[in-house]
Formats: C-alpha cells, structure tokens, sequence
C-alpha cells in the first residue's frame, strides 16, 4: 500500500484577531511534540493569513486558507484570489459545509475552487459531508459520493492525488457529537472506492482523505489505526493550543 503522510489540519474559522492568532502560534510552537511525523496545518482569517506565515516560518507548523474565491481576478467585491494567497499558504479548504450550507456554494462553484487551487500548485481539501436528515434517510453515502463526484470534476488523477478529500458529517460539526471511527472509516473507503472508480487504484492509494467533526485530543487517539483515514480536520478544538497538540500527538504515527 502507498505510503500517505498523516496530517491534521486546524481550521480556526472566524474566530481571533490578528494578535490574538499571534498568542496562539507562538503557544502552539511550544506545545508541539517533537519529532512528529504528520504534517501539521492551521487556517486563520484571510487577514491573518500573512502574520501566521511570518510566525510560522521556519517551524514544522504550514498555513492554509479556509476559502478562495473560485475566480482568478476582477470585479468580485470582497472576494479573495489565489493569487493573493499564493506562497503564503500550502492548503486551501474548500466547500466546507458553513461554505455550502451558509453561503450556498453549490458543487459548482467547489468545483471550480478545486481547479483553481490545484492550478496555482496549492493543495486544496475538498470537504464533504451529509447533513442529520439526510443521514437520517440513509443517504449519507449518495450524497458524500455525489458531492464528492461533482466536486472534483474538473480534476485530473495527477491533481485528484494532490488533493486532499475531508469526510465532515455536518451532523458532527461543532455538536460534540463525533461521528464514530468504525462509521468515518467505512465512509473513507467509499470515497476511496469512488476516486478509484474515477481515477483508478493508483490515484485512490495516493490520495489523502481526512475526517472533520467534533475532533478532540482523546477521539483522535481512535482514528489513529484507520485505514483509509488519513487526517484530521479540527475546528473548535484547534482553537486551544494544548488541545490541538494533544490532538496532533494522538494521531501521529
Ligand atoms: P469542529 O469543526 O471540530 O468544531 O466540529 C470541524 C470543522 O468544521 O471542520
């Protein structure tokens, strides 16, 4: 089996203020474990974006985005480019479920988002994920897989393995509720049945996939030995510098 690199990725959303972000990474630099072999990424405001990278330049700590606008440039008020963003953050999450359901970004317009970050060598993390009805209607699979599908439509296997895929049951999202390993797992190996249906075996061996929900320092410890789950995305919990770390540390490998 091909060797994916672990990774956790912080997703700080709009939360701190410029200094308040600073506070945070320099405890985070400290608290980090040593000699830890996951990569380890945290998202702050687009405004913050630029402090973070100087603060984290030269650590084992990368910057992502938690958006871009799927446009390169122009008449977009108020919207941020991927070339604003270029050579200060390795990650972009895009299609996140607040994205989706708050500001009703279609599969469409992720799509979209996934190439252009792809195009501009970033890495984007395509978030998918079904809401408590649909679950309740059993049609999480349906709905992850066609999100997914229609998602990364306009990628290629080589971008597709440059991608990462976040399974964030939007269920488990800031509720506490953790959504279960062996449930993560199985939806894991569904997204990576689709990508190789898709892409072949040799994209869906390379290609990372994460789950988001409700992550805290002890439930990561159990997505430790899944197989097919690669990272973690973290929201609240990544807010808290020793939380975050403990997170971090549970889940290396
Ligand atoms: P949470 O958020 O960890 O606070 O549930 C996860 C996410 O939205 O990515």
């Amino acid at each position: 089996m091909k060797y994916r690199k672990k990774i956790v990725i912080g997703n700080w959303k709009m939360n701190l203020t410029v200094p308040e972000s600073t506070i945070l990474i320099q405890k985070l630099k400290k608290e980090m474990p040593a000699n830890i072999k996951s990569e380890v990424v945290v998202c702050p405001t687009f405004v913050d974006i630029y402090s973070a990278s100087e603060e984290l330049k030269n650590s084992q700590i990368l910057v992502g985005a938690q958006n871009v606008a799927e446009e390169e440039k122009g008449a977009y008020t108020g919207e941020v480019s991927v070339l604003s963003l270029k050579g200060f953050v390795d990650y972009i999450i895009v299609g996140h479920s607040e994205r989706r359901n708050i500001f009703g970004e279609s599969d469409k317009i992720v799509a979209k988002k996934a190439e252009i970050v792809v195009r501009h060598d970033m890495k984007p993390v395509i978030c998918v994920g079904e809401t408590l009805h649909e679950r309740e209607d059993k049609l999480s699979k349906v709905v992850v897989l066609s999100q997914l599908e229609a998602s990364c439509k306009h990628l290629t296997g080589e971008e597709i393995t440059e991608s990462l895929v976040a399974y964030e049951p939007v269920w488990a999202i800031g509720t506490g509720q953790v959504c279960s390993e062996a449930e993560a797992e199985k939806m894991a190996g569904h997204i990576r049945g689709l990508v190789k249906s898709l892409y072949g075996e040799k994209v869906s061996e390379s290609v990372r996939i994460l789950y988001g929900g409700s992550v805290t320092g002890s439930s990561a410890k159990s997505f430790k030995k899944s197989k097919n789950i690669d990272g973690l995305l973290v929201g609240g919990a990544s807010l808290h510098h020793q939380e975050f770390a403990a997170i971090v540390k549970n889940f290396d490998k």
